[in-house]
């Protein structure tokens, strides 16, 4: 029997609808992904020299130095501020204010110093300022007279869905050229905020009371960001610091005394794991290099937190830890795997978006896929397409005096969309609640060359839109937000 004019019409939609979703599952599953060829003439990969202008020791006796602040409550309105005095402790305070030169508040903090063989730290001062007004900028001062120092930071804005925000991805970064360049393209990107994946200073390196010295070089390599904007600290294998052949064996006792993180207002027992919210993203930040397996306290931690996101309030969900779970270079490749197998598992239940690491000196960035059906007895042994999983993003690309990770394993596995092996940094600039865009950002030989980015759409508000409707007095609050901004 002849088909009708009608029926045919009827057939189109859905052949057309069919088409669509058949090239447009091709486009996100199968499409291969690209490895750059880009090779630049890389700087030589060594530290910069210790009297080099970029370490200098401010002026004045005992004046503060490697000045850095992060973020020192739950959801945005304390800061902690940390100094180094070398000579003598001084005084802990930070006088604090709105405007510039007149310093209403006064903060009192604390001091400690440390040894590592025989070198002695100087007078490592944490300060807490709390009750800060959101979205607002601070001018604050520490030491005194000659040796005194200014800075200033701006809070972020209350926790909002729709806040926008602009976050900085840096890794690896050590203290080489190739890091300094680095941290000023960063500086010229505008973020607000750095999320750092681990591995500050490679002090490690060096041997004996060298170790020292290099932290509080990179410390005053850092100022010149950190001081001005927070740093969400997550540590890196080189922070360990285990080096029994000079008699230190306590994991982590540099990095603990020099970077404080917020991490008891998140119910955390320990530095190394923490959350912390900031405008519309809940941040959580892992510790490659604690107990992280069944019943162990970061295991456990971490259980509670992804039941306190809430994609009302904060609809990013970002994860930072230092070794990537998928990562297809040769250096450091199926590090990952042992935390693979405990957290992606929650990472797709909870539809992070996006998870950042380092680690491995090159840049990659992987389409949605997971691997969460594998058993040792049965079941898929290959990550798979995956719309509730996230995007993960190795960043580990500071410059560091390691040198980058040149060979990417051949050939590129599907889950794989763009990997090159460069140094760089990353930007999220989230729009609101449904759009964040992501940029990574080659030193192109000195240059910042933008060179691969995307449109993030939310995992909780990008997709299924009709189905999710803002509680009330959520919508209140926006509405209360635009109107005063
Ligand atoms: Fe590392």
């Amino acid at each position: 029997m002849m088909m009708t004019e009608v029926n045919k019409r009827k057939l189109v939609l859905p052949r057309l609808v069919l088409t669509f979703l058949l090239l447009f599952t091709s486009i996100t599953n199968v499409v291969a992904g690209t490895t750059s060829r880009f090779v630049r003439s890389e700087w030589p990969s060594v530290d910069i020299p210790l009297d080099h202008e970029v370490f200098a020791v401010p002026k004045g006796p005992n004046a503060p130095q490697q000045v850095h602040i992060t973020q020192g409550d739950y959801d945005g309105k304390a800061v902690i501020v940390s100094w180094v005095t070398p000579d003598e402790p001084g005084l802990s305070q930070v006088h604090y204010g709105t405007s510039e030169k007149k310093y209403d508040f006064t903060a009192e903090g604390i001091f400690s110093n440390y040894t590592f063989y025989q070198y002695k730290s100087g007078y490592i001062h944490q300060c807490l300022l709390d009750g800060l007004q959101y979205d607002t900028k601070y001018y604050y001062k520490i030491g005194n007279g000659e040796s005194a120092r200014e800075f200033w930071f701006r809070t972020p804005p209350k926790i909002n869905p729709n806040a926008s925000y602009k976050f900085g991805i840096i890794g690896d970064l050590g203290q080489t050229y190739n890091s300094l360049s680095t941290l000023e393209h960063y500086i010229q990107s505008g973020a607000n905020t750095v999320l750092f994946v681990g591995d500050l200073s490679y002090a490690d390196r060096y041997q004996y009371n060298d170790v020292g010295i290099r932290w509080d070089s990179w410390g005053r390599l850092a100022e010149r960001s950190a001081a001005y904007q927070p740093w969400i600290w997550c540590a890196g294998n080189h922070e360990i610091d285990y080096m029994p052949y000079m008699g230190e064996v306590v994991p982590f006792k540099s990095y603990l005394h020099r970077y404080p993180t917020p991490y008891m207002a998140s119910k955390s027992s320990n530095p190394l794991w923490y959350a912390i919210r900031r405008a519309s993203a809940h941040i959580i930040v892992l510790s490659s290099y604690s107990p992280f397996v069944k019943y162990t306290p970061q295991w456990q931690w971490l259980r509670e937190e992804f039941k306190k996101v809430n994609r009302d309030e904060t609809p990013w969900l970002i994860v930072l830890m230092h070794v990537p779970m998928y990562n297809s270079n040769e250096a450091h490749f199926m590090e990952g795997e042992s935390m693979r197998a405990v957290f992606e598992e929650w990472f797709v239940h909870y539809r992070v978006d996006i998870v950042f690491a380092g680690h491995v000196h090159a840049y990659e960035r992987s389409y949605r896929i997971s691997n969460i059906h594998y058993n040792v007895s049965a079941g898929d042994r290959y990550p798979i397409a995956d719309k509730s999983a996230p995007v993960y993003i190795t960043v580990g690309d500071g410059g560091n005096q390691e040198g980058l990770a040149g060979k990417f394993r051949d050939p590129q596995p599907d889950y794989s969309a763009f990997r090159e092996a460069s140094y760089g940094h990353s930007t999220l600039e989230i729009k609101n609640r449904t759009h964040a865009i992501y940029h990574w950002n080659r030193n192109d030989d000195g240059t910042k060359v933008p060179t691969d980015g995307f449109v993030l759409h939310n995992q909780h508000w990008g997709t299924n839109l009709r189905r999710r409707k803002l509680k009330k007095h959520h919508l209140r609050d926006v509405v209360g937000w635009i109107a005063s901004s």
